[in-house]
């Protein structure tokens, strides 16, 4: 649903269209003001619906969930962006800090109540959608627990099974579900090993799409088979990261004299928008052409 003037949507159609059709949506997260505005420019290029991934890390440093709200609306207006915009909370890690988000315009949540037994996940998770469906919300649950540096800790990866993925599913109406198969958030340490064939059983036996977190490092034939599993929305957040900080560190070294923020920041606009590029062709299924 396209809401008021703006390009705002939750993520339900974008993903049931993804799902239907063989692709998956990228949710690119945001770190500041020129993240989210290359993010913007670059999916409008495409014409591509997005997703905006918002952690609570992020929320903290720029200021609250209003200022992401207000600053995301501003640029959409100012930049004349077209394609639908999903500004999502990612890894909500409460109740209310998922009410928070819905309250100040986030367009979808997920609630991350992975690190409680399964029962208590599902109690949470419930909770969580009732309040975001009654305010045209989607919301995203985890099963299992994704590993990796969260905020400065390494989490413990927990396999998802089919049979929890499906209790929880059937308990709460999520509207899609990242089941931990193996994939870690951050760089990975030794040989990935994603479990395709649990993945291919949750998305033959779900109608909902299914989520893929970490996505950095991930090899494109990885990526590929994944959608041919079912994966319907892929995240990254540390590939950005990474490419922008190589440019800018050569960009201090050989202008060792320049002080400007804006142009210290801007240096890594160009690498981040070819890495959106080149995931984006890849999340279609299309050739890459750079
Ligand atoms: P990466 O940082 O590994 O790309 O993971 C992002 C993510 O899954 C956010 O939820």
């Amino acid at each position: 649903m396209i809401l008021g003037d703006t390009m705002l949507t939750n993520s339900k159609e974008m993903l049931l269209s993804a799902k239907k059709n063989n692709y998956a949506i990228a949710q690119f997260n945001i770190n500041n003001l020129e993240w989210t505005k290359y993010i913007l420019e670059e999916m409008n290029n495409l014409k591509a619906p997005v997703i905006l991934g918002v952690s609570e890390g992020t929320i903290q440093y720029m200021g609250g969930y209003k200022t992401i709200v207000n600053m995301i609306n501003g640029l959409i207006a100012d930049l004349k962006i077209e394609i639908p915009v999903c500004i999502h909370l990612d890894h909500g890690s409460s109740i209310d800090s998922c009410i928070q988000a819905i309250d100040a315009g986030f367009t979808s949540v997920m609630i991350d109540a992975s690190k409680y037994p399964l029962p208590e996940n599902i109690r949470i998770t419930r909770q969580v959608v009732l309040y975001a469906h009654a305010n045209d919300v989607t919301v995203e649950a985890e099963v299992g627990h994704i590993g990796g540096n969260e905020d400065g800790v390494r989490g413990q990866i927990l396999n998802a099974t089919l049979e929890d993925c499906l209790e929880l599913v059937k308990a709460t109406n999520v509207d899609s579900l990242a089941p931990a198969l193996g994939s870690v958030h951050g760089l990975y340490k030794g040989e990935l090993n994603l479990d395709f064939e649990i993945m291919k059983q949750i998305n033959k036996n779900l109608e909902i799409p299914l989520v893929l977190h970490g996505g950095t490092g991930i090899s494109d034939h990885k990526i590929k088979q994944a959608i041919s599993c079912g994966i319907s929305k892929i995240n990254i957040n540390t590939e950005l990261q990474l490419v922008w900080y190589q440019a800018v560190k050569e960009y201090i070294t050989e202008n060792n004299e320049v002080y400007d923020p804006r142009k210290v920041i801007a240096s890594g606009e160009k690498n981040i928008k070819d890495k959106i590029r080149e995931k984006q062709k890849l999340f279609m299924n299309q050739q890459i052409i750079n």
